[in-house]
Order: structure tokens, then C-alpha cells, then sequence
């Protein structure tokens, strides 16, 4: 049976303690059995019945519980890099998606690229993504918006959890906006979603979670609550993109539906702050596509100082967040955001578990969790992320397997 030692410094990363509580470790030692850890602690304390496990040498490094991305849109074709310098010359998001770009570009580019093709590209970035210490990926639809397109990119994601070992969340994002074809009927599309996809995609166990952009240009809040409680009657928990570019009431609305998380934020009222703090509801802070966008990021400071746990994603997407590198994101949380390393990490471990209703099995490093963790070759987390090395995870385990070996 395996056991990790010469651990330099371990982050536990337990649920208890808020938002900076990393439970650090140092010269910790971490035993497993098959899938789940045994044991985890100071190496002097090691119970005798794991000393004569197979020891692998961390050699001094720094060990985190696998980082987890828990809000991408992973399945799309095509780019829209021309996008961005329409952007630098002056024209905003809602500018360019009126003129025939944003959503509506991908979502055509997506429904004419073949299966293969969706899930060979999406295999390559996910390949990429454990190279930087991921392991846990929660992926949107959004860019089908039909029936048919829909359920074909949750079930490329099926494909991509048979073909590689990153595990996936399947979100169900067909109220991303209103496609264009069905612009002056969207009573009508909405009914599609409630009546024919909701029920199917929970039938077919195709996803776990089931969200709505609300923004003046995607969904109301009222549209929103009536597919959301859909969602719940079928078994699908709710997520919500809100504030993004305005206060919506957004926040309060995923306090009162009980959603599971509250991403973008970056508008959110002090109410929304309060109400969320009320419903335990996490909020996704997205700072790459702040960046993108050229606006302040989430009020990371306000939720924290509310209570409210922030999770740290990167929104990995064509349009907004054209990258998915999650270190990037949580350099950005602190430089922008004014969250520490520490408050960062457990932003993309515990509490971003906890917002893809995952906590129960990973986000943390403590026995009975799945043993998924990253190696990386810096002394402590505040080295780690503001030294941004680029290869600084030299190593991953999913569920104890080693997935990736640097050196
Ligand atoms: O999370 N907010 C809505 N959806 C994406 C942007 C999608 C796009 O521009 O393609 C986001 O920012
Ligand atoms: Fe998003």
C-alpha cells in the first residue's frame, strides 16, 4: 500500500475554519488504500501499521489536494479571437454579441463540428489542465442550444470521463441565452427546456447540475426560478451565472432557490452579500473573465468578510475566458481580488468542491476522501502562487492512480 512521505509541507485544506483555514501540515506524511486515504499527519506521528507501506518520495515538495475547476464551458468549436481586438478598439461584450458575435457565434460553430472533433479538443485541454494540478473539471453545455446539441455535448463529456482520468461535473446550460432561431418565440424555447431537455438529461443521468445566465441579454430572474425549479423536481441542483455586468438581484435569487452556487458576482448588491452569507450558498469569483472583460473582479473581500465561502474558477470559454489555467486565475484572486494564497487555495479545493456537490469525496485531504492530490515543487503556497512557475506541479494522483509525472 502506498504511503507519500518527505511531504515538505502539506495543505489539508479541511472544510472547518473559513476561508484561510488551509491546515498546513509540515513534514506530513499520507498514506492510502486503493481509491481512499488511510491517513494523514505528521510523518513522526505515522501509526506503525502504515511504516511498512511502499514510500514514495515527495522530496521536500509542497503537497494540495487536487485543484478543481468548478466552472467551465469545456465543450465548444471554434474561437473568436477577433473578438478581443474589436474589444480593444472600443466595442463592449454586449456590443460585439449584437453585431453578430458572443454566444450565438460558438453556439453555430459548435453545432456544425463533428462529436470527434468536440471530444478530441476537449481531451487536449483537459490533458493540459492536469499538467497544472486539476483534477476535478466541472463542464457546461450552453453552446448546442437545441435538444439535440445539448445532449451531445453532455455526452461528450460521458465520453471524456471513459478516455482519461480527469474527473467531470456535467452542468446542463441550455438557458445560456436564447438562440437565434428562436429570438421572437422564446416562450417556446423555453418550453423545449422545461418539457423535453430538463426530464431527459435527468433521465439519461447526462448531468448533475442544471444553470441559468441571468442578464438582460440571456434570462430573467423570473425565467430562471421556473427552470431551476424544474431542474429540482427532476433532481438536478441549481447553479446561476448572475451579476455579471449589472446588479440583477441575482445573488438573492440563488440564496432563495437554494442554489448549490452563485458565480461571477461582480456586480453583487450588499443585500445579495447578506442573503447568501444566510443560505450558505458558495460564490464562484471569475477573474479571468473579469480580466477579459476589462471590469472589476467579484468583491471578494465583502463575501469573505460576510461569511459567504468563494470558490475560484476559471470560466474557461471562447468569448470571455479563453483560458484554462486555473493558476492564472488564483494569481488574479489575489492581485485583483485581495484574497491570500491561502484564501485562494481553499478556493479551488474545499469550497469549490463544495460548489459542484462534491465535498463529501474531494476538495480535502483527510482519510475516507478520494485520494486525488498535486505535487509541487515550491516550499509554500504563497511561493507557489505568486511565483507562478510554469511547470510547478510535478505531479498528480486521481483516486491514488498517478496521472501525471513531471520529473
Ligand atoms: O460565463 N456569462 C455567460 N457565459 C460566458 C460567456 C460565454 C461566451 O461569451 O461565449 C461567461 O462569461
Ligand atoms: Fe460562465
Amino acid at each position: 500500500m502506498p504511503l507519500l512521505t518527505n511531504i515538505g509541507l502539506l495543505a489539508a485544506c479541511r472544510d472547518e475554519g473559513g476561508q484561510d483555514a488551509i491546515h498546513a501540515i509540515p513534514n506530513a506524511a499520507l498514506a492510502w488504500r486503493g481509491t481512499d486515504i488511510a491517513w494523514v499527519g505528521p510523518a513522526d506521528l505515522l501509526p506503525v501499521e502504515y511504516r511498512d507501506d511502499e514510500r514514495i518520495d515527495a522530496r521536500g515538495q509542497l503537497v494540495v489536494p487536487g485543484l478543481i475547476d468548478c466552472h467551465t464551458h469545456l465543450g465548444f468549436a471554434g474561437w473568436r479571437a477577433d473578438e478581443i481586438e474589436m474589444r480593444m478598439r472600443g466595442r463592449t461584450y454586449q456590443e460585439v454579441a449584437a453585431a453578430g458575435g458572443g454566444i450565438a457565434r460558438t453556439v453555430a460553430a459548435t453545432r456544425a463540428a463533428s462529436t470527434d472533433a468536440l471530444v478530441d479538443r476537449c481531451a487536449r485541454w483537459l490533458g493540459a489542465m492536469l499538467r497544472l494540478g486539476i483534477t476535478t473539471v466541472e463542464a457546461k453545455s450552453g453552446y448546442g442550444l437545441d435538444l439535440e446539441n445539448e445532449v451531445r455535448l453532455l455526452e461528450v463529456y460521458q465520453t471524456l470521463r471513459e478516455m482519461q482520468p480527469v474527473r467531470l461535473v456535467s452542468t446542463l446550460l441550455a438557458a445560456h441565452v436564447v438562440p437565434p432561431e428562436y429570438a421572437d418565440r422564446r416562450g417556446h424555447y423555453l418550453e423545449i427546456v422545461c418539457r423535453d431537455l430538463i426530464p431527459l438529461v435527468a433521465r439519461r443521468r447526462l448531468a448533475r447540475f442544471c444553470d441559468v445566465f441571468v442578464e438582460g441579454s440571456a434570462f430573467t430572474r423570473h425565467e430562471a426560478k421556473a427552470i431551476l425549479r424544474r431542474a429540482r423536481e427532476h433532481g438536478l441542483g441549481a447553479k446561476l451565472h448572475v451579476d455579471q455586468f449589472a446588479d440583477g438581484g441575482g445573488a438573492a435569487l440563488a440564496a432563495e432557490l437554494n442554489a448549490v452556487s452563485a458565480d461571477h458576482l461582480e456586480c453583487v448588491s450588499a443585500d445579495g452579500i447578506a442573503r447568501l452569507a444566510q443560505a450558505g450558498t458558495v460564490a464562484v469569483t471569475l477573474p479571468v473573465a473579469a480580466l477579459f472583460v476589462g471590469r472589476p473582479a467579484a468583491p471578494a473581500r465583502d463575501l469573505i468578510a460576510a461569511g459567504v465561502p468563494v470558490a475560484v474558477a476559471t470560466d474557461f470559454n471562447p468569448g470571455t475566458a479563453p483560458t484554462f489555467h486555473l493558476p492564472l486565475a488564483m494569481l488574479l484572486a489575489a492581485t485583483s481580488q485581495r484574497m491570500t494564497p491561502a484564501e485562494v487555495l481553499k478556493g479551488v479545493t474545499m469550497y469549490a468542491a463544495r460548489a459542484i456537490g462534491e465535498a463529501a469525496l474531494i476538495g480535502s485531504l483527510e482519510a475516507g476522501k478520494r485520494a486525488d492530490f498535486a505535487i509541487v515543487d515550491a516550499p509554500d503556497v504563497n511561493h507557489w502562487i505568486y511565483h507562478f512557475a510554469e511547470s510547478a506541479c510535478t505531479a498528480a494522483y486521481i483516486g491514488g492512480v498517478q496521472v501525471l509525472r513531471i520529473k
